[in-house]
Parts: structure tokens; C-alpha cells; sequence
């Protein structure tokens, strides 16, 4: 079988790990992918956005089956194009995808169909949603409607804050498009936790959950960041709070994109916050999370293929989904000054030890062959250990065999899991 993946990341290397174990796979495109991921799948400088150049290739290559990764392309389409094509996929449709492409789409959806989510007010105009901060409850959160590459929300201590998040998204675009409709919401506290799952529009298999490190420094503090770390499974992911999610939230929610016409097949990520009241929802995405596939991944016992296929063929009842009872543990590996300022193009070295625990994100190859730093996040490292302390120091000392200059990670990846599993 061929297969192409569509991404650059290194949630994008880790889905292309896995595949590989399917003794099927003859051969594997990423669409671009990115100099780590040379050494497992062929790299094809398309970009995941150039939706009419992935449909000619996947055409021109007799391409069996594709992996839409990436939030852009699903919004944009892409397998709807794909399928229009004959090319089977995995991932939602474009009117599925809109559950992460338009917060208030999904807040919305989450109120019609009684899904517990932070209470909200929907803002078109500036001088509405103004209006309306000088009264509103403080913390509160503002959330540009479309996607703004993760940087669309503000938690606003402060109503100062928040009156600025309004004016950036709403006056100055900040986010473009992005900001003409904005949600505010109910600012809510407790634990977070991520959890994927395989769903074919009808029976929804959550995946191991995990715990994201969004924040840049140690202790949780700095800029927010695409994700500095995981650990899988979460331990304020108990199986009374599973069954409760299930029921509440993950089956609610599969039944209501149906109902609205909107089948959603293919991995939908909820963003949970664990709440005095119980889990609500904080986000949907429409795809697999990065950094938390490179910890869910690495626990599925089952092949992912044919999981994938099951999903996209409508049969995921019948199909086994299985994951080691271990724990996962990604440290990423950063350029010191992510996510604001920081130097790309320095080389990087891998030991033969870490190899097959990296998952490369922003690194591209030299003219010379050398592998050197191309992104804010340069890549990630997983260990899989039977507890979640060894796999925390396994991640750590795989991690020291990885060196490129200006190298910075987070030293404390999954010690707020471990102080809650106590
Ligand atoms: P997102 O970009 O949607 O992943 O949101 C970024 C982060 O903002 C989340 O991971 C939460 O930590 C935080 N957040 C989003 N919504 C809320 C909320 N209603 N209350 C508190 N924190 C929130
Ligand atoms: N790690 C969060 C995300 O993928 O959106």
C-alpha cells in the first residue's frame, strides 16, 4: 500500500512511525514532512495547504490511502477533495472540520445539544463586546472565532487585559479574518486534560489521555507555546471521570455533529478542564494534538492503519483498539527564545539510542546531508516506561544523547502528573 501523510510536524513523524509497522505499507509520502522525517517516509515539497498540487500527486502516484494531519488542510477541504479524487482518507470532511475552525460554531453546538462547556456571549461588534467586559466577571477568556494558530485566546487576568485582547482581535486583526467574531467566556479552574479519540461518526474510541505542557518556562510560567511536553496517561484521568466524559460529552458530542449533518470521522481531540461541577469542554480539535500524539501513539498496541481504516470505512464497533497499560513521557526539544526570537540552521546530533525516540518537528537537511534546526520547536523525545517516573527520567536521559547549539526544554515535563498520582 502508499500511502501519503499530509503535515511537517512531529505529531506528523509520529503518525508516520506507526504506519510503518503495518507490514502492508510499501511506501510512505509525507506532504512536505521535514528533514527528520526523511529517514522514514519519502519528502514530497508540496505544502499541506496546496490542496490542488496533494490531489495531482496523490492522482499521479496511485496514492491507496491518505492521512490528513494538519488543522489548515481539513479546514480548508482537503479530503473532500482527496475523496472526490477516489483517494480514501483519514480525517474529517470540511463541514466536520469547522469544530475547531469556528469556536463559535462549537460553543454554539455545545449549548444546542446540552455539552458542558464555560458559559459564553458571542461578539460581532467591538463596541458590544466593550460593553459588555465592563460588567462581566473577571478572569474572563477571549477567543478569536477561527483558527489563529493557537494564539488565538486570552485568559485575561485583568479587565484591562481583556479589553486589550478585544481591541487586538476586533480593531488591529490581529488575527485577521480570524477576530471579526469573538467568544467570551467563563474563565474555569481546575486540572486539564487532552484527550484524542478515534470516532467514525457513530462509535467513538477514546484514546489513552494526556497531559499538554502549554507554557514556555518551568513551573508552568512564560509565554504559551504549541506545547513544551506530555505525559500519557493523565492521572486526574480516572475511570469514573472516563465515564462520565463518555456519556456527557464524547458520545453527545459524536451524535450531535450527526445530527446537524456533519458526521465527523477521524481523531477529534477534546480539551478538557476538570471542573468542581465536572469535565467541561474547553476546546475541540478536528485532528490529532501535537505534542500529545507523540505519547499516545507510542502506548497503541493495535496497527494504527487499520484502526484508521475502520474509521474512515465506517466499522470502528467491530475493530479492536488496544493500548499498553505503561506510561509515555515527550520532552521537546526547543531553540532557546521559542516561541518569540531564537536562531535556526545550527546542526544537530543524534545518538543511535534516542533515534527511535524522536520525533523531529522544525529541523530541515543541509545541501552537506547535515540535519540542522529549522523551527521553534526542533523535536520531541519519547520514553515508554512502566511507571510514570521512569518514563519521565527515561525521556530526560534519552534526551541528553540529542545536542544542536541554543537546545532549551522544559526540566520539569510531567512533575505536576507525578505529584497528583500520589
Ligand atoms: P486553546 O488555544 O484553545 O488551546 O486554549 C489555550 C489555553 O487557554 C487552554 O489550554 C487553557 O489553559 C486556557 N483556556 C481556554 N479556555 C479557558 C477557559 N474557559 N477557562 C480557563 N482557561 C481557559
Ligand atoms: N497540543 C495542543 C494542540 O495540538 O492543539
Amino acid at each position: 500500500m502508499k500511502l501519503i501523510v499530509i503535515g511537517s510536524g512531529g505529531r506528523e513523524h509520529a503518525i508516520i512511525r506507526k504506519l510503518k509497522e503495518n507490514p502492508e505499507v510499501t511506501q510512505i509520502y509525507a506532504l512536505p514532512g521535514n528533514g527528520g522525517i526523511a529517514a522514514d517516509a519519502t519528502c514530497v515539497p508540496i505544502g499541506a495547504t496546496d490542496i490542488p498540487a496533494i490531489v495531482e500527486f496523490a492522482r499521479g502516484n496511485a496514492v491507496d490511502y491518505a492521512v490528513v494531519a494538519p488543522d489548515d488542510p481539513l479546514a480548508l477541504g482537503c479530503v473532500d477533495a482527496l475523496e472526490a479524487a477516489g483517494v480514501p482518507c483519514f480525517g474529517p470532511r470540511k463541514n466536520a472540520a469547522i469544530i475547531e475552525s469556528s469556536k463559535v460554531f462549537a460553543k454554539n453546538l455545545m449549548k444546542r445539544y446540552g455539552i458542558p462547556t464555560a458559559a459564553y456571549e458571542v461578539f460581532e461588534d467591538e463596541h458590544a463586546a466593550l460593553r459588555y467586559l465592563e460588567t462581566a466577571p473577571i478572569p474572563t477568556v477571549i477567543k478569536a472565532d477561527g483558527l489563529a494558530l493557537g494564539k488565538g485566546v486570552t485568559v485575561a487576568m485583568t479587565r484591562e487585559e481583556a479589553v486589550q485582547a478585544v481591541r487586538e482581535a476586533m480593531e488591529d486583526r490581529k488575527f485577521g479574518a480570524s477576530g471579526e467574531r469573538i467568544v467570551i467566556e467563563e474563565y474555569l479552574e481546575g486540572p486539564e486534560v487532552s484527550v484524542l479519540s478515534f470516532t467514525d461518526g457513530t462509535t467513538v474510541v477514546p484514546m489513552v489521555s494526556s497531559m499538554d505542557h502549554k507554557r514556555a518556562g518551568d513551573g508552568d510560567t512564560g509565554p504559551n507555546t504549541g506545547g513544551m511536553g506530555t505525559v500519557a496517561p493523565n492521572p486526574y484521568y480516572t475511570e469514573a471521570v472516563a465515564a462520565e466524559c463518555m456519556e456527557r460529552i464524547f458520545l453527545p458530542t459524536v451524535r450531535a455533529m450527526k445530527a446537524e449533518g456533519r458526521e465527523f470521522r477521524g481523531c477529534l481531540y477534546f480539551g478538557l478542564m476538570l471542573t468542581k461541577d465536572g469535565p467541561k469542554v474547553i476546546e475541540y480539535n478536528c485532528r490529532f494534538g501535537d505534542p500529545e500524539t507523540q505519547v499516545v501513539l507510542p502506548l497503541l498496541e493495535s496497527d494504527l492503519l487499520t484502526v484508521m481504516r475502520a474509521v474512515t470505512e465506517g466499522t470502528l464497533a467491530d475493530c479492536e483498539v488496544r493500548f499498553r497499560d505503561a506510561h509515555a513521557c515527550c520532552v521537546v526539544l526547543a531553540s532557546r527564545g521559542y516561541p518569540l526570537h531564537y536562531e535556526k540552521g545550527f546542526p544537530i546530533t543524534i545518538s543511535e539510542e534516542a533515534g527511535p525516540h524522536t520525533y523531529v518537528a522544525g529541523a530541515a537537511l543541509r545541501e552537506d546531508g547535515a540535519l540542522v534546526t529549522s523551527g521553534g520547536r526542533v523535536l520531541g523525545v519519547t520514553a515508554v516506561a512502566d511507571t510514570l517516573s521512569g518514563a519521565v527520567a527515561e525521556a530526560y536521559r534519552l534526551a541528553e544523547g540529542v545536542t544542536f547549539a541554543s537546545r532549551y526544554c522544559r526540566t520539569d515535563i510531567g512533575q505536576r502528573a507525578l505529584r497528583a498520582g500520589r
